[in-house]
């Protein structure tokens, strides 16, 4: 784990490149601005303009040229982290910001990633295989990879107190109820209590599976059935009734390091920063063109223009790794803030997926109720934008499923916009935005149609203008933007779902 550039330089830096390159001494006109005073200072109207249909298409095909990088490794295009499609958007990324010139301080911060792979896997409760049967997500193999075997024992409550996992949870597999803590700590408790795998079972109509989460020694094999294929065992259990049961889970779970870029303008007041993001990577499974090859190139084309204009607050561009792994490269970047530079960032704006083909134009309703003071005024920006151009908005919830979530847990305001992934449109949205009542708003979610094809480039062009609105509104003042006055947390004191794109509890 190491950085190449220090962030904590990056302020300093950013003040030095601001002194005058050339003294004004002896020049003929006395008058004559500094060359960084020379630009008009940015304005949404000016930064607007310059996004267009056919620039983002261009780096859009870009984008899935480098995507087939992956296709050696992965039999088809990717840009999951590690590949050779993720290597090359992160070169393509770089090499664009650095091609401009002297306008940003570029950082590389690469940080050790915790990958897994599940290839197989088998549950037998009693002589029956539950249909509904998933692994989890980083759940480790059960031991040395081979099938293990015990009986099924029920645990009290919620299985998140070491009280509730009865002694016979030793050398048994461990039947754990849904909700209340994460998956990882369930699993974890069942570890400790000496179960040789667990199994989670569903709170609610249908079958569960999401992720354990940062690695623990303890975890053991984790999967997840339905509630009704639950019911019957638990029936038996509570009658006292033994299962001799049977598991097996051939997985890996490893680190490997990948990189965050980060570009912030060298001009601008390098103590109160608008930040912004989107992710680098996509999933194994496909070349992620809207998710969020969409959002990711938003932030790249308006990166390109806003170097023709004067900023007064500093803008910082990041460009995230392993999102889908669970939001690894935000919440390292943002470990890695002391509280000085926590304090810097005004702001942090999230763009991931802005371009869906049965879009809806959904705004994160962040709250100030609920979230660090600043999110909602950022929420109101976004209404008024698209309540002054003439189209509808919804609301959805703020709940950690992308990389805002380390920023607004540290205090930092957050928000952002985004299409639709895997939801279903309603009737009312169709009436409301068009496309198709009953499909998801990205048919290709995380799967290998993200291509090219998968976008809609109307509202990714009516999108990226609102983020260069966004970035021009506070690159050129926070005037009315709430100060930040501490690190205080997230108000909420919920567990959220979701950290990430797969639920953690
Ligand atoms: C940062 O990463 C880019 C893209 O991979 C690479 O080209 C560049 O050399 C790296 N910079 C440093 C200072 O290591
Ligand atoms: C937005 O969040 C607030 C609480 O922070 C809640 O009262 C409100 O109902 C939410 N609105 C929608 C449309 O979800
Ligand atoms: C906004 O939604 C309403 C229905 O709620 C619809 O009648 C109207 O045409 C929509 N506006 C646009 C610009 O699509
Ligand atoms: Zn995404």
């Amino acid at each position: 784990m190491y950085r190449l550039l220090p962030l904590v330089a990056l302020s300093s830096l950013a003040g030095a490149s601001i002194i005058p390159q050339q003294p004004l001494a002896g020049s003929s006109n006395p008058e004559a601005p500094l060359i960084s005073d020379s630009k008009e200072l940015v304005s949404s109207s000016a930064l607007e303009a310059h996004i267009t249909k056919e620039n983002l298409l261009k780096r859009a095909k870009q984008l899935y040229k480098i995507a087939e990088e992956g296709a050696p490794e992965y039999n088809h295009p990717t840009r999951v982290i590690g590949s050779q499609g993720h290597i090359s958007t992160i070169d393509y990324i770089y090499s664009t910001i650095a091609d401009l010139g002297d306008y940003y301080e570029i950082s590389n911060q690469t940080f050790d990633a915790v990958v897994g792979n599940v290839f197989e896997w088998r549950l037998v409760l009693g002589d029956t295989e539950p249909e509904s049967v998933l692994p989890f997500s980083l759940t480790p193999p059960t031991k040395n990879k081979d099938a293990v075997f015990g009986p099924l024992v029920l645990v009290a409550n919620d299985g998140c107190d070491e009280s509730d996992f009865p002694s016979e949870v030793n050398g048994a597999i461990a039947f754990i109820k849904r909700g209340v803590c994460p998956f990882g700590q369930k699993s974890a408790l069942a570890g400790k209590a000496g179960a040789i795998a667990a199994v989670i079972y569903n709170n609610e109509r249908g079958s569960v599976s999401g992720t354990l989460g940062e690695p623990s020694k303890y975890h053991v094999a984790t999967f997840g059935i339905s509630n009704e294929d639950a019911e019957p065992y638990i029936e038996k259990l509570e009658k006292g009734k033994i299962i001799p049961s049977s598991a097996y889970m051939d997985a890996i779970v490893s680190k490997a390091p990948t990189t965050n870029i980060i570009a912030q303008t060298k001009g601008g007041d390098p103590e109160n920063c608008v930040m912004l993001g989107g992710h680098s990577d996509s999933v194994a499974e496909g070349p992620g063109i809207n998710d969020d090859g969409s959002g990711s190139l938003s932030l790249l084309e308006i990166a390109t223009h806003l170097v023709n204009y004067k900023v007064n607050n500093c803008v910082r561009f990041a460009w995230w790794a392993g999102e889908e792994e669970g939001l690894l490269g935000s919440d390292y970047y943002v470990s890695q803030l002391s509280e000085d530079e926590n304090l810097k960032i005004r702001l942090f704006m999230d763009y991931d997926m802005l371009a869906s083909p049965n879009y809806a134009y959904q705004i994160y309703n962040a709250t100030n109720a609920v979230n660090p003071t600043g999110s909602e005024e950022l929420r109101n920006l976004y209404i008024d934008y698209y309540e002054s151009h003439g189209v509808n908005y919804t609301f959805i919830p703020f709940d950690g499923r992308s990389d805002y979530d380390a920023f607004i847990k540290h205090g930092i305001p957050g928000g952002g916009i985004a299409t639709g992934a895997e939801g279903i449109k309603t009737k009312e949205e169709a009436e409301m935005f068009g496309g198709k009542a009953g499909d998801w708003y990205d048919p290709c979610y995380h799967q290998l149609c993200d291509t090219v094809d998968n976008l809609a480039l109307d509202a990714w062009v009516l999108n990226t203008k609102l983020v260069s609105h966004s970035v021009a509104t506070y690159a050129a003042s926070f005037e009315g933007f709430p100060k930040r006055t501490g690190i205080t947390a997230r108000a909420s004191s919920e567990l959220s779902l979701y950290h990430g794109p797969k639920l953690v509890m």
